[in-house]
């Protein structure tokens, strides 16, 4: 007799699994490329930060519409906010002559996805999450090495214009993302419901790469 092979795998595993080129796609795109090269001009990288932005407000503003919702509740947590870094980073680096008297605006890519944040914020806590997880997640990954190469290219320091990458209330990211991962696999959702954040969790890799290319101009 043959053992056992079917083990159940964890819906956190199945949905890194499922999103994994997605995750390949987004990792590689030009401007990352570029960002990660060091070869974007400072301007390419204010400009993300004002993108950010725009996604991040609908991100945390999601988050305090839906704070008392009981399936999306055990994912928040006020140390992952990064609306506040964003906002003085972006302060610090406009002041800066290379990029003094540019101005910079949310290209529509960053609409379309901040826009469809707060569509499923308002509709669907499940969808709601797979954006945050696709966002947070990522920051407390590859966003710490994407820190610090962006760090070394510019010049930035904790004081000045390198805050997003920092996550001063998280001591332990990886217990944080284990955590995250153990909600992630208690959540009450059906199957579909499971299959529903996978596809919003591609679709929000695919609204990342749309805001990547709106910035390809920058020279990536
Ligand atoms: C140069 C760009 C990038 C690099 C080098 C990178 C690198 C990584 C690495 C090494 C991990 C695995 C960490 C671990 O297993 O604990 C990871 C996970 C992750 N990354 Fe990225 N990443 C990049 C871009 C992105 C982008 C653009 C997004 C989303 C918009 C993203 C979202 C995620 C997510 C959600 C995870 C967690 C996957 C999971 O365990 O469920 N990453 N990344």
């Amino acid at each position: 007799m043959n053992p056992p092979t079917a083990t159940a795998t964890s819906f956190s595993a199945a949905l890194a699994n499922a999103t994994r080129t997605a995750h390949s796609g987004a990792e590689h795109s030009p401007f990352m490329a570029a960002l990660m090269g060091k070869t974007l001009p400072l301007a390419g990288y204010v400009d993300l930060l004002v993108q950010y932005l725009h996604v991040y407000r609908a991100l945390e503003d999601g988050a305090a519409a839906l704070a008392d919702d009981p399936v999306v509740a055990p994912f928040l947590s006020s140390a992952l906010n990064r609306v506040p870094a964003l906002e003085a980073d972006i302060a610090d680096l406009t002041a800066r002559p290379e990029v003094s008297g540019m101005t910079f605006a949310p290209t529509e890519a960053a609409v379309r996805y901040a826009d469809r944040i707060r569509e499923v914020s308002a509709s669907s806590p499940g969808r709601y999450v797979a954006h945050h997880y696709t966002r947070y997640l990522g920051d407390l990954s590859g966003g710490f090495a994407i820190g610090r190469l962006v760090g070394a290219a510019y010049g930035l320091s904790p004081e000045d214009g390198g805050r997003f990458a920092i996550f001063d209330a998280i001591d332990d990211p990886a217990a944080f993302k284990n955590a995250y991962r153990s909600s992630l696999d208690a959540a009450p959702w059906s199957p579909d419901q499971q299959d529903e954040v996978v596809a919003e969790v591609l679709d929000a890799y695919r609204f990342n790469v749309e805001l990547f290319a709106s910035l390809d101009h920058h020279g990536a």
